[in-house]
C-alpha cells in the first residue's frame, strides 16, 4: 500500500531524523524470530476495557505469551483488571505474572512498562497519549500492539508517521488496533471491491450512529482539590486533547474503510458539518459530525455520525461503483449489480474474531521473525479523520497537505495531574480558525 503524499519516505526520514535515531539505524536491529518456545514477555498500557480485551487475546493468540507488568493512570482501574486476570477470567493462569514491582500508576507509568523487561507492548490509553507512547516503545525496540485512533492532532499523526518508520528501520512488529482491517468479512467484501467486482468506486456513505459512549458527570461532581488534568484524564473521551472527539475516536473506523476502499490514498480536501445537540453536555466536543470527503476523479466520502440517545442507530457502509453496489451493515456483506440483484454475498458463519485475528498476527510474526508494520495506512486513517473534525469544528474547506501540516497541538506531552490546563472550549465553525 502507498504511504500518503507527505508521509516522509525513508531516504527523507533519514535525512530529518534526529542524530539518535541516525545512528540506531545506521546499525540496524536485526529481528529475530522468539523460537517456539521462550516466553513473549508483553507489557499493557492502559488497562481499561480495550486494553484488558488486547491483553486477553495476547495470551490467547500465543500460549508462550505471558502478562508481565501493567501500567494505568489510575491504580484502581489496573487493579481491577488484573483481579479479572488472576480469577482466570482472562487467560491462563500460568501466563499472568505481573508481580507488585511490576504495577505501575500515574502519567508515567507507560515508561515503567516499557523499561521492565517485555518484549511486547500493548498501546490502549486514551489516544491523546498514544503518539509519546508509541514513540518510547519504538525507541526502545519493543514490538507493538497500537489501539485505534495513533493520535488525535497533526504533530501527533507526523510523529506517528516517523515512529512507524523507526520500527521498520528497526524490524520490530507494529500492528494497529483499526480492527475491521483484521476481520475475514470486511477483507474478503474488500479485496473484491478493490478487483474493481462494483466497477470503480465514485461515492462512499458511512455511518456510525450510536448513543453517547462515555458520557461525564457534571463538573460540580468533581472531588475538591482534583486537578484539571485529574479530572479530565478521568472523563477523557469528552475532551478534544484524550480523545480526539467521536469522529475520530469512534467513527474512524468508519473512516478507516472509506480509506480502505480508496486504495489509502489520501483525499484533496473536507468539508464538513458538526456541533452539540445536547443541553448541559459537559467537556468540549460535538456529538454529531457530517463529512464530505473530496477524492480525484469526483469521487466522493461520506461519513456521518452521532452520538445522541433515543435517535436511530446504524453502524453502516454504502459503496457505489459504476457496475453496483456495496453493503457492509452488521452480518450484512454483499455486492449487488447495478440493477440490485445480488452478486455475492459473505457467509456470516464463516467470520474470525477480528480482535484476536490482531494478536495471533501479532505473535504469529514475533516467533517467525517477520515484522509486519500497519504504520502507513494506520496514520492516514487517523489523519483522515482528524482533517474531518478540522473542517467541522472551523466551518473551512481544508486540503489534506495543509490538514496534515497544522500546527496545533492540543496539548503538552508533560501534564502532570495536579496541573491547571484549560481545554479550550467548544469550537464555533466559522469561529474557530484552522492553524
Ligand atoms: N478497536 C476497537 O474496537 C476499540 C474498542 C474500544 C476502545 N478502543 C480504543 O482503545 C483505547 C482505550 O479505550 P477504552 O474503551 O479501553 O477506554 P477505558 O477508559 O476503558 O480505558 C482507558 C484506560 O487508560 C487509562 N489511562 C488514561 N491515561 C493513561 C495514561 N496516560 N497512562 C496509562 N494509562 C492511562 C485509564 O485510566 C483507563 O484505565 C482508545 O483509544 C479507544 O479508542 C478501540
Amino acid at each position: 500500500m502507498n504511504p500518503p503524499t507527505s508521509l516522509p519516505d525513508r531516504r527523507s526520514f533519514l535525512k530529518s531524523s534526529s542524530a539518535g535515531v541516525a545512528s540506531l539505524i545506521a546499525a540496524p536491529y536485526v529481528a529475530r524470530g522468539q523460537g517456539d518456545a521462550s516466553p513473549i514477555k508483553v507489557g499493557l498500557v492502559g488497562c481499561g476495557g480495550r486494553g484488558s480485551g488486547a491483553a486477553a487475546q495476547a495470551l490467547n493468540a500465543d500460549k508462550g505469551a505471558v502478562l508481565w507488568s501493567m501500567g494505568d493512570a489510575f491504580e484502581s482501574n489496573l487493579n481491577a483488571s488484573l483481579k479479572r486476570f488472576q480469577e482466570g477470567s482472562k487467560g491462563e493462569s500460568g501466563q499472568v505474572q505481573v508481580a507488585d514491582e511490576r504495577r505501575f500508576v500515574g502519567l508515567d507509568a507507560y515508561r515503567k512498562v516499557i523499561d521492565s523487561g517485555v518484549d511486547v507492548v500493548l498501546l490502549a490509553t486514551p489516544p491523546g497519549f498514544r503518539p509519546q507512547h508509541l514513540r518510547a516503545a519504538v525507541e526502545a525496540g519493543k514490538h507493538v500492539f497500537c489501539e485505534k485512533p495513533m493520535a488525535v492532532d497533526a504533530p501527533g499523526v507526523r510523529s506517528v508517521m516517523e515512529s512507524a518508520q523507526m520500527a521498520k528501520a528497526k524490524g520490530t512488529c507494529l500492528v494497529s488496533g483499526f480492527c475491521w482491517r483484521y476481520s475475514k468479512s470486511r477483507r474478503a467484501v474488500f479485496e473484491r471491491v478493490l478487483d474493481g467486482d462494483i466497477g470503480d468506486i465514485r461515492a462512499y456513505h458511512a455511518t456510525y450512529y450510536t448513543g453517547p459512549v462515555k458520557p461525564m458527570r457534571p463538573e460540580s461532581a468533581r472531588p475538591g482539590g482534583m486537578g484539571d488534568v485529574e479530572w479530565q484524564v478521568r472523563n477523557w473521551y469528552n475532551f478534544s486533547w484524550l480523545g480526539g472527539d467521536g469522529l475520530v475516536e469512534q467513527a474512524v473506523h468508519s473512516v478507516d474503510k472509506v480509506s480502505w476502499a480508496m486504495g489509502d490514498q489520501p483525499p484533496i480536501a473536507a468539508v464538513a458539518n458538526g456541533g452539540r445537540t445536547r443541553p448541559n453536555h459537559e467537556g468540549n466536543i460535538f456529538d454529531h459530525f457530517s463529512v464530505i470527503y473530496e477524492y480525484p476523479n469526483g469521487v466522493l466520502g461520506a461519513m456521518s455520525s452521532r452520538q445522541t440517545p433515543n435517535c436511530f442507530n446504524e453502524n453502516a457502509d454504502y459503496i457505489v461503483g459504476t457496475n453496483g453496489r456495496c453493503v457492509i451493515n452488521g452480518g450484512r456483506v454483499g455486492l449487488e449489480n447495478a440493477r440490485g440483484k445480488n452478486m455475492w454475498r459473505f457467509r456470516s458463519r464463516e467470520d474470525n474474531n477480528m480482535y484476536q485475528e490482531e494478536h495471533d498476527t501479532l505473535f504469529a510474526a514475533i516467533r517467525s521473525g517477520e515484522a509486519p508494520n500497519d504504520g502507513d495506512w494506520m496514520a492516514t486513517s487517523t489523519m483522515l479523520a482528524i482533517l474531518g473534525r478540522m473542517a467541522a469544528y472551523t466551518g473551512q474547506r481544508i486540503t489534506w497537505e495543509d490538514a496534515l501540516q497544522s500546527s496545533t497541538d492540543l496539548a503538552p506531552d508533560d501534564l502532570e495531574f495536579g496541573d491547571s490546563f484549560d481545554p479550550g472550549g467548544v469550537p464555533q465553525p466559522g469561529v474557530t480558525k484552522f492553524a
